[in-house]
């Protein structure tokens, strides 16, 4: 099998008028209209367990899409039996036959899924629908058709061989399933963490994350349509600790594909050294967890493009990427430039629902989300270290809305500029120009974390000490550009420290995690 290395989906447009436009409101409209009951899906069946959460729709409290069944252990342990059933056949199957699945999987979302999907994240997750576009239809299409074609790169790689001897290596999946735990922000991630490791000849046992089950279940079910023999994912929405704990007291954990917090990806580590003793292997840990991603600029910077990098990169889906910018670093010299424009740019944000795709901003995922996120900006109008310049307001009588907010503060330890807020919530230290430097050592230190940052300068130099100073504090490193928005086979994502195990979301080095493979030396 040779595969052409794949070119990105192209981003539609969703211009007035167009007939996209016209389609994805139509299927708004279809999925409102609509309440769907998902259920569990294991050894490739539907379950019910009667345990139901409830598909919630961030913007509007008086909708719901629909309900999904919750799995317990009673469902986890059959989950376990499915994916060790349906393992010898998969394991063994030809990898061609594989990753012809998850290849048609990416067409069936670029074509008749896609808005479907796309209206679904819009709903569910509170996207507008260009951020629902380049997550659930390109990101997704993207991380399948890349990594299908990373594969066949693993497969084909073979050592050498001498004339009396034969040596090969088998790329094995690992021996049991692996633990896929998705999280709400991105559909295109919860596609990728369980497709990936399935891809490679693994059976899984994925959690999607209980505030975007129903988008999950629409993955699920193209999955399906694409041919995924039953038992291979397993579906099992439910409670963390309900399906978690007996997962990981599983001798068959094989290994855990996560991305969400900080706290629960330690929590899963911890349990997995708990259980260590009962496991088959060492189990392979993978995992993206938070940021507290910076903006460093230089005195040499261009305005608009640091303006547009921090209001792009700070409130582009209300801050709820790992990527989001929520600290920056700015030049005394350039501040009141940088501030005026900032604020004339901030003006002109409209927040509301996504129906309205003038919206640049919509409802935060919950209300967890909502009261941690409204208690910092309170925290800010209370002290006086902290001044509120732009937004401040939040109202959560329809949805869970909160203006897009700027603090500026003295302190550049203000609890803003260390904790993740995982909101709109942007801060701003102005430091003096000639410490510079001096800046990017206390960026460094500020925060455990090392997922994403930017650098704004035009001076090489400048550009060069912040590459130096600044080298584990992010794993996504940009220079004059936002630090979101990674492109699949352009920027493979993901950042160590806190941060992670920087395994890199769609590039080969993610997928060399889900094999085991065999070396093989024969004489003749
Ligand atoms: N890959 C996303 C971004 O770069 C975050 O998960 O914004």
């Amino acid at each position: 099998l040779a595969i052409d290395p794949p070119a990105n989906e192209p981003v539609y447009q969703y211009r007035a008028g167009s007939d996209e436009r016209k389609r994805i409101k139509d299927e708004l409209q279809r999925l409102k209209a609509t309440e769907v009951e998902i259920p569990l899906i294991i050894g490739g069946k539907p379950v019910k367990t009667g345990n139901l959460g409830r598909c919630a729709v961030p913007h509007d409290h008086n909708q719901q899409l629909g309900v999904f069944h919750q799995a317990g252990e009673k469902e986890v342990n059959m989950a376990i039996e499915a994916s060790a059933a349906a393992s010898e056949q998969w394991a063994s199957m030809d990898w061609q036959d594989r990753l012809a699945i998850f290849s048609k999987a990416a067409d069936l979302i670029a074509g008749p899924r896609r808005m479907a999907l796309n209206a679904a994240t819009m709903l569910g997750q509170g996207k507008n629908v260009f951020q629902a576009e380049i997550d659930a239809a390109c990101e997704i299409i993207d991380f399948l058709r890349f990594n299908t074609y990373y594969a066949t790169q693993i497969y084909r790689q073979q050592p050498g061989s001498g004339s009396a001897e034969w040596n090969q290596m088998e790329y094995r999946p690992l021996e049991g399933f692996v633990f896929a735990v998705t999280p709400f922000n991105f559909t295109a991630i919860a596609g990728n963490l369980p497709s990936a490791p399935a891809m490679m000849g693994n059976t899984v046992l994925w959690k999607p994350a209980s505030t975007a089950v129903y988008s999950a279940w629409m993955l699920m079910e193209i999955f399906m349509e694409a041919g995924l023999p039953p038992g291979v994912i397993n579906f099992l929405p439910g409670s963390g600790s309900q399906v978690g704990n007996p997962i990981m007291a599983s001798p068959n954990l094989a290994g855990i594909h996560f991305t969400g917090s900080t706290a629960v990806f330690q929590g899963l580590w911890k349990k997995a050294a708990e259980n260590l003793s009962q496991y088959r292997s060492y189990p392979r840990i993978v995992g993206e967890t938070g940021g507290k991603d910076f903006v460093c600029v230089h005195p040499s910077a261009d305005l608009d493009a640091v303006v547009a990098g921090l209001v792009r990169g700070a409130f582009e889906y209300q801050g709820q990427k790992c990527s989001a910018a929520s600290r920056a670093y700015i030049p005394e010299s350039l501040w009141p430039g940088i501030k005026e424009k900032l604020l004339t740019a901030m003006a002109s944000i409209k927040v509301g629902p996504p129906e309205d795709f003038s919206n640049f901003v919509n409802a935060v995922i919950d209300r967890s989300a909502f009261d941690t996120i409204t208690a910092a900006i309170d925290y800010a109008k209370e002290h006086d270290a902290a001044e509120i310049i732009a937004g401040g307001g939040y109202d959560d009588s329809t949805g869970f809305f909160i203006d897009p907010t700027v603090i500026v503060t003295a302190d550049p330890h203000f609890k803003t500029m260390e904790e993740e807020l995982f909101g709109p919530v942007l801060t701003i230290y102005v430091y003096a120009d000639p410490d510079y430097e001096a800046m990017l050592d206390l960026c460094d230190k500020t925060s455990p974390y090392g997922l994403t940052g930017a650098v704004f300068a035009k001076e090489r130099s400048a550009i060069a000490v912040a590459r130096r100073k600044l080298v584990n504090a992010a794993g996504n490193f940009y220079i004059n550009d936002k630090p979101t928005g990674s492109v699949v086979g352009k920027q493979p994502f993901g950042g160590a420290r806190a941060s992670g195990t920087n395994d890199k979301a769609g590039s080969i080095m993610n997928l060399y995690r889900w094999v085991s493979p065999r070396t093989i030396k024969e004489n003749y």
